[in-house]
């Protein structure tokens, strides 16, 4: 029997310790954890990630404040906000969404945020101390998985992993995660020689591409566990229908909408040989929203002494 990973009851667990926890600063400091999310631009995606992480906020007791700033903001704009945020008494965490306009110079603004207040984890200090295991803040997304896989009972000590994918949200934080829980690491990319041999040596396969079900049956131990990370819109009612395994339901969005969102792996295909996968979707993205209200009440935490150091 394959078991169906699904995020929504761990991520609902998660969010409900971090109210507690969040209870717990309010009392200590006298306000609660507090995330600033900066936006800038129009993507409509990414305005419905920022708003979904802001409610979450809420819902969880945390002060959750959004900058929504227009597309032509300038680096000079954006370099004071940042610098803002991180004198801020009551600003524990700050994410920046990516992607940032063209204009603007990603990196060096993501190094001058404070790598204390960087909860996505993607400042070069935490990428450092994540590498180092040492305490720092670890992108939500492959976190997210880690705490998923551990309270589905899944043990990763000594499990062949193999990421396919080398994201620095996601790809190469989840290897050294995973290194970190003490499994034999693989990273494998598009440039991977016989991919599907180096896949099928995988007890645990996390695959972070973003091409709608590119890891096929040939690409699976009989028994491996799969994440699946992406999350693809398809827009070829073919493709879709073969992806969703003929799902009436999600084919009725499709006709809806014109698009189905699948993940990279072709689930009708891999779902069978696999003891347990990740549904798409469901499976990961609650995880990333709830780590992110892990990381900011983490921090507030640290900021107030309230816990040694957690890595
Ligand atoms: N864009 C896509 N994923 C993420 C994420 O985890 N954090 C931020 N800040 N931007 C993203």
């Amino acid at each position: 029997m394959t078991r169906l990973l699904e995020a929504k009851g761990v991520a609902a667990e998660i969010r409900s310790e971090v109210a507690r926890g969040a209870a717990e600063v309010a009392a200590v400091a006298g306000r609660p954890p507090g995330l600033a999310a900066v936006l800038v631009g129009d993507d409509p995606a990414s305005r419905v990630y920022v708003g979904s992480k802001t409610r979450a906020c809420v819902e969880a007791g945390l002060a959750g404040l959004s900058h929504l700033l227009p597309a032509a903001t300038t680096a000079d704009e954006l370099r004071a906000l940042i610098e803002q945020l991180n004198a801020d008494p009551k600003i524990d965490g700050i994410l920046v969404q990516l992607p940032l306009p063209a204009h603007l110079p990603t990196r060096e603004l993501l190094e001058r945020m404070s790598p204390e207040k960087d909860v996505d984890g993607f400042h070069p200090v935490n990428v450092g101390r994540l590498w180092n295991d040492e305490a720092g803040f670890v992108p939500c997304t492959p976190a997210g998985i880690v705490e998923s896989l551990r309270r589905h009972g899944i043990s990763l000590a000594g499990m062949n992993a193999v990421v396919v994918g080398r994201s620095t949200i996601v790809g190469k934080p989840m290897a050294g995660l995973l290194l970190r829980e003490n499994c034999t690491v693989t990273i494998a990319h598009s440039k991977t020689r016989d991919l599907a041999a180096i896949c099928r040596q995988a007890d645990l396969l996390i695959a972070a591409v973003g091409r709608p079900g590119m890891i096929g049956a040939e690409h699976v131990k009989e028994g491996a566990v799969v994440v699946d990370v992406g999350i693809n819109r398809v827009e070829n009612r073919k493709l879709a229908e073969r992806l969703v395994g003929g799902d009436a339901k999600r084919m009725g969005a499709f006709a809806e909408k014109g698009y189905v969102l699948v993940g990279d792996v072709d689930f009708p295909a891999v779902a069978p040989k696999s003891s347990a996968i990740t549904p798409v979707p469901g499976g990961v993205g609650p995880l990333t929203v709830a780590m992110l209200l892990a990381n900011t009440l983490t921090s507030a935490r640290r900021r107030f002494g309230l816990e040694p150091a957690r890595k």
